[in-house]
């Protein structure tokens, strides 16, 4: 039987790219973001690719799309959230406002999606809900301040959710990718080590994803490992090498 998957964020970047990859696959693709146009494109050249649009932020209107895509799929196999804002030149300064905006999309906007496939998948007793993080997520970063606690509570709820849909034998990921080139960090005004294109993500994320045991999924390795050692370094040496970094840009 032809699977299925639904995917946000897919108007542009990673999410897109991700679309494009399971279309080729063979699986029918729901996607969804704002831009309708965008979706509509994808569409025309992927006759696999569904266009469901939506705003994450609205909860009621992305439980209908939901039950729109499941009118239209009759099932669903895996969800992929990727979902997200960054404005890296707005957190310069610290606005309240600009973090609750940028939780607002990329946690409640994420959660509401959750919420929407939630009880779809607790009774199917089956499912798979990826959510995309960033290793931005693993410590606090400069001119970041509401992304990255965007990403650390993203990453913190794909680990409860993990040991809660595993009882309903529903699979939790996480993806935390490192630099990729796409409209998000074409914003960042600094050098990004080991940038990727959103081709490459995209094919990390459909091996990730297909694989029967990996909770989460990081790529490029190189990149994300080193990521890794600032997550478990004491705060001294963390705020003394990343002071340094900025120093240098
Ligand atoms: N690029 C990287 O280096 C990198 C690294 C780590 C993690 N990530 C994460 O990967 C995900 C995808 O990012 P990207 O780099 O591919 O960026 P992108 O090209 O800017 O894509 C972001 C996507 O989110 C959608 N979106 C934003 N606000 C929305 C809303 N309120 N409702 C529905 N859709 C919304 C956008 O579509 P519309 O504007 O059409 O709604 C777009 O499709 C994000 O969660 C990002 O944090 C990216």
């Amino acid at each position: 039987m032809t699977k299925k998957i639904w995917i946000t964020g897919a108007s542009s970047g990673i999410g897109r790219a991700l679309a494009i990859k399971f279309s080729k696959e063979g699986w029918q693709v729901a996607a969804s973001a704002r831009r309708e146009n965008l979706l509509n494109d994808l569409n025309k050249n992927n006759t696999n690719i569904h266009s469901f649009p939506l705003d994450v932020k609205d909860e009621k209107s992305v439980k209908n799309i939901f039950q729109n895509v499941i009118k239209k799929f009759e099932t669903l196999d895996i969800c992929v959230f990727a979902t997200g804002i960054h404005d890296p030149e707005a957190e310069k300064k610290l606005s309240s406002e600009k973090i609750r905006e940028i939780m607002e999309t990329n946690f409640f906007g994420t959660l509401n999606c959750i919420m929407a496939v939630n009880s779809f998948f607790r009774e199917k007793k089956s499912g798979h809900i990826a959510i995309v993080s960033s290793v931005a997520g693993y410590r606090g970063l400069p001119a970041a301040s509401g992304y990255c606690a965007s990403k650390a509570a993203l990453t913190s709820l794909a680990e409860s959710l993990y040991f809660d849909f595993k009882r309903r034998n529903v699979k939790v990921s996480l993806i935390s990718p490192g630099f990729i080139k796409t409209p998000l960090t074409d914003k960042n005004r600094f050098p990004m080590p080991m940038i990727k294109s959103p081709e490459y993500a995209a094919e990390k994320i459909f091996i990730g994803l297909l694989k029967k045991s990996a909770f989460e999924i990081h790529f490029p390795k190189s990149f994300t490992m080193f990521v890794k050692l600032l997550k478990i370094m004491p705060n001294w040496l963390f705020f003394w090498l990343v002071g340094k970094g900025i120093k240098r840009f």
